[in-house]
Formats: structure tokens, C-alpha cells, sequence
């Protein structure tokens, strides 16, 4: 698509980005990646927040449903949205076999197409973050919660390997749109304090590492580029440049090599730091 930059608004460009976002992650195969990384961390997030049996959940940038599926089989209602609903196949046949039924909704987590004060948990697992604005992402799981209700939030860590993974592929990537902030500033307790302001009445948070895991830094470099739809994205995009593709796999395989903490003989591991985030939003409402 050729954009003429003189006449484009800042809304146009929002939402072109996001489609592209969209279209990324609908890329690979989200849910054979998830299940072979952050999946193990869902349960962390959903006994974090207390789900269980009567409580109706909201689960944003669900993906497959990691944490969806998981505060389902705690008991909750759940509804797992997402912008990417090309995933959702796989989430609902996940979910069937896990015995659990849940409702997939398309969304935007800056703007949540539900009611005021709807759930009464909302939690999102290494997926709001991704979105650019990350102030109408907070006002917006603020706003969906019921007074009193928790929010519960999964993000990686600045100064974790989620840094340097960024650091090998972003020379690559296409730029974010303009005011987008970085999806590792998530994890920054200053920055997550500034987001929710007084409007939470508590904010717990902890830190906390997850490994992921290959046979070797190839295969893990492998595995993304076969799974990983942003990073099959940038490959793709680099497709008719032969040498940024050498270049870009050099690096990324520099990357997984350098940050590999497995025993030399076994399996290559990644440490990943995460924050564990816990607010509990004001019974009245203030700004702040
Ligand atoms: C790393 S995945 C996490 C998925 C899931 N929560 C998990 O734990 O496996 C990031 C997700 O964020 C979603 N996403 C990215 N930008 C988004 C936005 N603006 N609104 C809603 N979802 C978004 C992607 O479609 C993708 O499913």
C-alpha cells in the first residue's frame, strides 16, 4: 500500500498500524509458541488474582488463552479478547480439550468494546504491552473493572533478556507508530505507578523469571521464525534483501548464543524476568 505522508493523520497511521499488527501475530503459529514458553506462567497470573468460581473475567491480548483458559478451569466466566482473532481457533480447540468453555471477542485493549465496570477481574499475560499507547490501555482495564476488582498484569522486564532479544531484531522490524512506547517499559514499577495513578487502591508488585527452552541457540532462533509471527513478519519483509536476511539471522543467532545459560551439553536455556502486577481499583472512582 503506497501512504502519502502529507495527508495521513495520526489516526490513520494508528490504525494502519494496527492491522499490521494484527496481521504479524496472525503470522507462524502463536499457540505452539506460546505452549512451548509463556504458557507455564498463565496459572502464576490467574492465582495472583485470587480467580475463581462466580467471578466473570476479561482476559486482554489473550492470544490462545493462556490466562483465559486458565481462570476457566479456576471457575471463572471468562471472555478472551484480542486483536488478532486469527488465533482463536486454536484457542477455542485448546480449550476444549481442557474441558473449559470460554467467549473470543475481537479487541483493541486501548479500546475495550465493554461496559463500564463489567468485570471483576481483568488481566492480560505478555499482551496489552504490545499495544502502543499504554496509558489508554491502563484507563481502559481500569475503566471495564467493577469498583473494588483487580487487575492483573503479566510484562516483561527492561532490564531482562526481553531486551536484548528486542535489541538483535528490532534493526529489522518495521518503526512503531509515532507515541508508541516500548512493550519492556511494562514492566518498570515506576512506570506502571505512574500509569494506574491513585485510581488503584493497592499495587502489588513482584518479579519474577521464567526459562524457555531448545535444543540448541539454532534451534531457538529456528523455532521463532517457524512460530513467531512478528519475528516471520520481519523475515518476510526482508524477503527480496538476501543480505539483511544473512544479517538478521547472524544476529539473532549471536543473540540466542551469547544469552544462553544451559549446561554446555544440554539444552539451551533463556531466563526471562517478568513483573507480576496486582491492582486493586478504588472502590470510588478518583482520577489521578
Ligand atoms: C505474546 S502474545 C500474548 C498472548 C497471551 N496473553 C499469552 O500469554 O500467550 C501478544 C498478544 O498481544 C496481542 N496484541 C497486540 N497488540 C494488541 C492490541 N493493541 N490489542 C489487543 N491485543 C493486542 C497479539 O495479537 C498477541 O495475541
Amino acid at each position: 500500500m503506497t501512504v502519502d505522508p502529507t495527508t495521513e493523520t495520526t489516526a490513520d497511521t494508528d490504525r494502519r498500524a494496527k492491522a499490521a499488527t494484527r496481521q504479524a501475530w496472525a503470522l507462524g503459529d502463536y499457540h505452539r509458541f506460546a505452549k512451548e514458553t509463556v504458557w507455564q506462567v498463565g496459572p502464576v497470573l490467574v492465582a495472583a488474582c485470587g480467580i475463581g468460581p462466580g467471578q466473570r473475567v476479561l482476559d486482554v491480548a489473550a492470544g490462545t488463552g493462556n490466562t483465559a483458559i486458565r481462570a476457566a478451569q479456576a471457575g471463572a466466566q471468562v471472555v478472551a479478547s484480542d486483536l488478532t482473532p486469527e488465533n482463536f481457533e486454536a484457542g477455542r480447540r485448546e480449550a476444549a480439550a481442557q474441558g473449559v468453555e470460554l467467549e473470543w471477542a475481537e479487541a483493541d485493549a486501548e479500546a475495550l468494546p465493554f461496559p463500564d465496570g463489567d468485570f471483576d477481574v481483568v488481566t492480560s499475560s505478555f499482551g496489552a504491552i504490545f499495544a502502543p499507547h499504554h496509558q489508554a490501555v491502563a484507563d481502559e482495564m481500569l475503566r471495564v473493572c467493577r469498583p473494588g476488582g483487580t487487575i492483573g498484569i503479566l510484562a516483561f522486564t527492561p532490564e531482562g533478556l526481553i531486551s536484548d532479544f528486542f535489541g538483535a531484531l528490532v534493526p529489522y522490524m518495521s518503526p512503531p507508530p509515532p507515541g508508541a512506547l516500548p512493550p519492556p517499559l511494562w514492566g518498570s514499577e515506576e512506570h506502571v505507578r505512574e500509569l494506574f495513578g491513585n485510581r488503584a487502591e493497592s499495587l502489588d508488585m513482584t518479579r519474577g523469571e521464567y526459562v524457555e527452552r531448545a535444543d540448541t541457540p539454532h534451534a531457538y532462533r529456528e523455532f521463532f521464525k517457524q512460530t513467531f509471527g512478528p519475528v516471520v513478519a520481519t523475515y518476510a519483509s526482508l524477503s527480496d534483501q538476501p543480505d539483511r536476511v544473512e544479517a538478521l539471522d547472524r544476529d539473532f543467532l549471536e543473540f540466542a548464543t551469547r544469552f544462553n545459560r544451559g549446561a554446555p551439553d544440554g539444552p539451551a536455556e533463556y531466563p526471562y524476568e517478568y513483573l507480576l502486577v496486582i491492582a486493586r481499583k478504588r472502590g470510588a472512582e478518583k482520577r489521578g
